[in-house]
């Protein structure tokens, strides 16, 4: 993994316009994501949240505009020129991903399920299972290893789901609702594991949700209305509780 400088941008977004048939679900959206960042995504259901997301991570192709992986030293990589498996795997080696649900595999293990996401990368088994059982334990699961993610609370599938998207030691980390399905006590702890994951860290996280809870602990928030940025805060980190509480 290359380093950055602290605030150097990782990620470009350049005038992404996508639509699906009817009118633009993304409307002209320009952005950068910074190293260190915590962007917050919000806006009314229909807005673009997840489309943005997806062309950002490369999970989905604009109609026009372009996405830019910023890496210090070597040239950018422009995502939405890729091939479908070259976008593959970059996905699998520079982002992390959390959903609501539905990323984990049912049938393994939590440390088989964090471990796979490195073994797609050609990590060797033994190697991923002793890398995964490390980012379990940073997570708070020490113990849970051996446990299917159907016999873990939803908190704590949320925290297999960090483990695995930050175990191959992504840049980006893209969170759709990751609080969505659970109470706002969990939702707080989910929510303190992924933003302790990018601070410090050089990482960047892009999380959209509805919840005004989840908005407030990070730095930024941008707001779409009918796929357009409405509002984006750009603020300074350190506004919210999990600051204050640093
Ligand atoms: N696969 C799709 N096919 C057709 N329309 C879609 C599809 N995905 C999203 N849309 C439409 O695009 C717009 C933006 O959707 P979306 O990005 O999912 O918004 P949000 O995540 O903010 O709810 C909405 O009008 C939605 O109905
Ligand atoms: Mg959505």
């Amino acid at each position: 993994m290359s380093t950055s400088a602290p605030g150097a941008p990782l990620l470009r977004a350049e005038n992404l316009v996508k639509s699906y048939g009817g009118p633009p679900a993304l409307d002209g959206v320009s952005l950068a994501v910074r190293s260190g960042e915590a962007v917050a995504v919000m806006g009314a259901s229909g807005s673009g949240k997840t489309t943005l997301l997806h062309c950002l991570a490369g999970i989905l192709l604009p109609d026009a505009g372009r996405v830019l992986l910023l890496r210090g030293g070597t040239a950018p990589v422009e995502v939405t020129a890729l091939t479908d498996d070259e976008r593959s795997a970059l996905r699998r080696r520079d982002f992390g991903f959390v959903f609501q649900q539905g990323l984990l595999i049912p049938e393994l293990t939590a440390g088989e399920n964090v471990a796979l996401a490195l073994m797609l990368n050609g990590v060797a088994r033994p190697d991923a299972e002793q890398a995964a059982a490390h980012a379990l334990a940073a997570l708070g699961l020490t113990g849970m290893e051996q446990r299917r993610i159907g016999e873990l609370s939803g908190g704590q599938a949320q925290r297999v789901a960090i483990a695995r998207a930050q175990v191959t030691g992504a840049r980006i980390l893209f969170a759709d609702e990751p609080t969505g399905a659970l109470d706002s006590h969990t939702s707080a702890e989910v929510m303190q594991h992924l933003l302790r994951s990018v601070q410090g860290s050089g990482r960047a996280l892009v999380v959209v949700t509805h919840d005004p809870e989840v908005a407030r602990w990070c730095g930024r928030v941008i707001t779409l209305a009918d796929g357009r940025i409405a509002h984006d805060t750009a603020g300074t980190p350190g506004t919210g509780p999990m600051d204050a509480a640093r």
